[in-house]
């Protein structure tokens, strides 16, 4: 009997589907000055395109607040379940935070798939949630043709880490390797090695807490995790909030496997491609090759964090990063003085 193929049932391929930086630019900028969208409490709003909504509670704790959903990137319910929450959990690190609490949030269509799939799917993601000392304490669910899964997570943290502080000298540090975007379109297409894909699924399923106590003891400037938007749209959302510029050494950074043969084949996706249509004008010339431009724009899942941090203190960080996770930390730019762009060296 052949196993249910869950992606096919996904029209985009996970974040890769969600609406563009310059789509949401256009839809929710206009209510940046709406009364709903600011309080004297809010630390970390919609204005700087950060990771998590922030909430002062008192003098030394704040609220971390963030949701995350997508449709399936993976055949295996277990493994989407697993990358959906590791995926929720992400923004809440990349702020330096712990979550506490979680609300599920599913779609799921009742006459196409099986309920015991679905049960496949929240096992895994109550198996990171609980690995992560997070509390599922609720959620959500609805008939849909198309298949969705994820959550809302609430976490606590002391000092915010955003993607605003930024400075000239940073050097940026990258903690996981590119191109789940890729692979899992080539997933979907049922066209992918599986041994890249199982690599794809434990970067994925990797969570981004063991980066959290690195940053924090070291003392970093800024962090955004790479997600939908692809490591240059990340950055430009840091380097704009930052105002600073960006020079990234496109050699430096890893990727998962030898992805440009994925590429050959044309997997690449709708979203990766709006993400590097919506950056180009952004980017400084000379521009390295296409091939690397597609990957370095490619639509992350669960994607690592970009940290910036001070020259000096660059080395301890990796060094720390590199003791505590499974995937490499690598130094993959520098941030310098200039008119807010990503330039390459
Ligand atoms: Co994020
Ligand atoms: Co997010
Ligand atoms: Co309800």
């Amino acid at each position: 009997m052949e196993a249910t193929r869950l992606t096919a049932f996904s029209h985009g391929a996970g974040c890769a589907c969600k609406l563009g930086p310059d789509e949401l630019a256009e839809i929710v900028g206009p209510l940046a000055d709406h009364p709903a969208y600011s309080s004297p409490n809010l630390v970390v709003g919609i204005g700087t395109a950060d990771d998590a909504g922030v909430w002062q509670l008192d003098s030394n704790q704040r609220l971390v607040q963030t949701v995350d959903f997508f449709t399936p990137i993976v055949d295996d319910p277990f493994d989407w379940g697993r990358i959906a929450a590791a995926n929720a959990l992400s923004d809440i690190y990349a702020m330096g935070g712990s979550p506490i609490t979680a609300l599920q949030i599913v779609a799921w269509p009742r006459n196409g798939l099986a309920f015991s799939t679905l049960a496949e799917v929240l096992r895994g993601g109550a198996e990171v949630m609980k690995f992560s000392g997070t509390t599922i304490i609720g959620g959500h669910s609805i008939d849909d043709p198309e298949p969705k899964y994820g959550f809302a997570v609430t976490g606590l943290v002391g000092i915010p880490i955003t993607n605003a502080e930024a400075r000239i000298g940073d050097r940026l540090v990258l903690t996981k390797p590119l191109g789940t975007g890729i692979i899992t379109t080539a997933i979907k297409h049922g066209d992918c090695p599986p041994d890249l894909a199982a690599r794809a699924v434990r970067v994925m399923v990797e969570l981004n807490a063991g980066a959290v106590q690195p940053m924090l003891a070291v003392g970093v400037n800024a962090a955004t995790d790479v997600t939908g938007f692809g490591l240059l749209g990340h950055l430009r959302e840091m380097v704009l909030a930052s105002k600073v510029e960006a020079i990234i050494d496109s050699e430096a950074v890893p990727t998962i496997g030898n992805l440009r043969d994925l590429l050959d084949a044309g997997h690449f996706s709708g979203g990766s491609r709006r993400n590097l249509a919506s950056v180009r004008p952004f980017l400084r010339a000379p521009l390295p090759d296409e091939s690397t431009l597609n990957i370095l724009a490619d639509a992350q899942t669960s994607g690592g964090l970009l940290i910036s941090v001070d020259d000096d203190r660059a080395e301890a960080l990796v060094a720390a990063l590199n003791n505590g996770s499974a995937e490499t930390a690598v130094v993959v730019g520098e941030i310098a003085a200039g008119e807010p762009s990503i330039a390459f060296n």
